[in-house]
């Protein structure tokens, strides 16, 4: 591929003081430009045949931290490092191999990472000939990169969101290497196709485009993901056809976000909607997508969703906030107002859509009413379920260098508020699925109860339901007995017709 910005691959002597002689960090900085250059899509990836015998006899083992994008990263370094042989392990000490695929969203996600490493080190004094990885949107940070160098010099390799689809040639240098391999690129605006993924179960993850141009004053993501980049719709419905035609029953398209799909598109105006259109037509039974933004949510989409079939009646709408002060200072670039009208249009194309959402308690400087704002428009649009999160600064971002004035005690209340009343809406909605037959894709035992089967509904509701094992893997008829805040309960119907 066409080499735009720095790739090379570092080589630092381990323990070293003063790597900043001989090491350039990933910068936030460059991270944010967004050049004109050309999207260049490239579709001749292969393992190169000496390195396909590279893992024979070797295990590895990958943490995930974070968000689907990432599970999906993973199931493409499963696949790359299968095709070299690799065999999975879930015993750390029978790898070769461990990579932690890091989130670095929030503070929290970042400190279970740096903790991770201190009981790794240990691994790795046993097992000197471990090789010890960091992925993902952290090993994209500056500041991290340079903490790992400083305070964790026993890593022996780290790569960018950008450099997935070297790991064959940067595994191979940290194998051969004394020192620490490291190439994370800043900036990446190309996309690589014909990548192996390893996939399991019956969903399956589908990414439809990279990286968020929105620049949210709190969030990292457009810095570590790098700029939007759409996949071509040809690349994206043969993949589709292609998991049709192997029995998934959902897919789920990725993007940080799917609806500003296309805009990117030099010569074309095929949009999300378009897409969409197309999709409903494979022959495969659900699809979702996560996660959209309400400023490019526009009719066309609506019309195409209220057209149901494959697409299912469920959208994620993070609102993060109800006040248009906060929303303006979080730059969401949308109102209060906009994003009402917004669920009122889908409302009225889509009556029984479940709408689930994000939001962020404690923004710099939000008050007691600004909060009660959000509260309000949770009690409004009446959500089904949302992830809620205390807000936390992250270094480069734009709300970083604003006051961070609630207390944590304010925080976590704000938070403990708001979950209580949207506790109290999915109770209101799951009730009102009492008595109810649902087409139900059972996706396997539950978590806590074998002798219990887990399932979703369209609208992405758990199900707890009774029936035998080899419902496993299929959509059925279950009628609802019972609900619970954030389950429902139901019996399978066999010969039933659900809807
Ligand atoms: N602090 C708290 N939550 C955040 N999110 C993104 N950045 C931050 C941050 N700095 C939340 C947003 C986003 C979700 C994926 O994570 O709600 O939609
Ligand atoms: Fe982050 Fe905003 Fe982009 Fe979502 S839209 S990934 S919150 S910058």
């Amino acid at each position: 591929m066409t080499c735009l910005y720095r790739r090379k691959v570092h080589h630092l002597p381990k323990e070293t003081k003063d790597y900043e002689k001989y090491f350039q960090p990933p910068s936030l900085t460059d991270a944010k430009k967004r050049g004109k250059e050309d999207i260049q899509v490239h579709y001749d990836f292969d393992i190169p045949e000496e390195m396909r015998a590279f893992g024979h006899d070797k295990y590895y083992l990958i943490q995930t931290y974070g968000c689907q994008m990432n599970e999906h990263d993973t199931e493409t370094i499963m696949g790359l490092l299968e095709q070299m042989g690799y065999k999975p392990t879930e015993d750390r000490r029978l790898a070769d191999v461990i990579l932690l695929n890091t989130c670095a969203v929030r503070e929290n996600a970042e400190d279970k990472v740096f903790g991770e490493l201190g009981h790794l080190k240990h691994l790795k004094a046993e097992k000197p000939s471990l090789v010890l990885g960091v992925c993902g949107c952290m090993s994209q940070e500056e500041a991290v990169v340079n903490r790992i160098l400083k305070k964790h010099p026993f890593v022996d390799l780290i790569f960018g969101t950008h450099n997935i689809h070297r790991l064959p040639f940067l595994l191979k240098e940290a194998y051969f290497s004394k020192e620490i391999v490291i190439e994370v690129w800043s900036k990446e605006g190309d996309i690589v196709e014909n990548l192996p993924k390893k996939r399991e179960g019956i969903k399956a993850w589908v990414n439809i485009m990279y990286g968020c141009d929105k620049f949210c004053t709190y969030c990292i993501v457009p810095y570590t993901r790098g700029k939007e980049r759409s996949r071509k719709p040809q690349d994206v419905l043969a993949e589709v056809r292609d998991l049709a035609r192997q029995g998934y029953q959902e897919i789920m398209l990725l993007g940080q976000n799917v609806n500003a799909y296309g805009k990117d598109f030099e010569d074309s105006d095929y949009r999300f909607g378009d897409l969409m259109n197309d999709i409903s037509k494979i022959d495969i039974p659900r699809v979702r997508f996560t996660t959209s933004h309400p400023r490019d949510f526009d009719d066309h989409l609506i019309e195409v969703l209220a057209k149901r079939g494959n697409l299912v009646e469920q959208i994620h709408l993070p609102v993060q906030s109800g006040s248009n002060e906060i929303l303006k200072r979080m730059s969401r670039k949308y109102t209060r107002e906009h994003y009402l009208e917004l669920v009122a249009k889908i409302k009225e194309a889509i009556p029984d859509v479940s709408l689930t959402t994000d939001i962020i308690v404690g923004f710099p400087g939000e008050t007691e009413e600004q909060f009660e704002e959000t509260l309000a428009l949770v009690k409004e649009v009446k959500y089904d379920s949302a992830y809620t999160f205390i807000y936390s600064p992250r270094e480069g971002t734009p709300a970083a260098d604003m006051t961070d004035d609630v207390p944590m005690e304010v925080k976590k209340n704000r938070l403990y508020r708001l979950n209580d009343v949207l506790g109290q809406f999915s109770k209101e909605s799951n009730d009102k699925m009492k008595g109810q037959l649902l087409d139900v894709l059972v996706e396997g035992e539950s978590k806590n109860n074998a002798d219990v089967l887990a399932g979703r509904t369209r609208t992405n509701k758990l199900v707890h339901l009774t029936g035998p094992k080899d419902l496993i893997g299929k959509i059925v008829p279950v009628q609802i007995t019972d609900a619970q805040t954030w389950y429902i309960k139901g019996e399978w119907v066999s010969a039933a017709v659900a809807k």
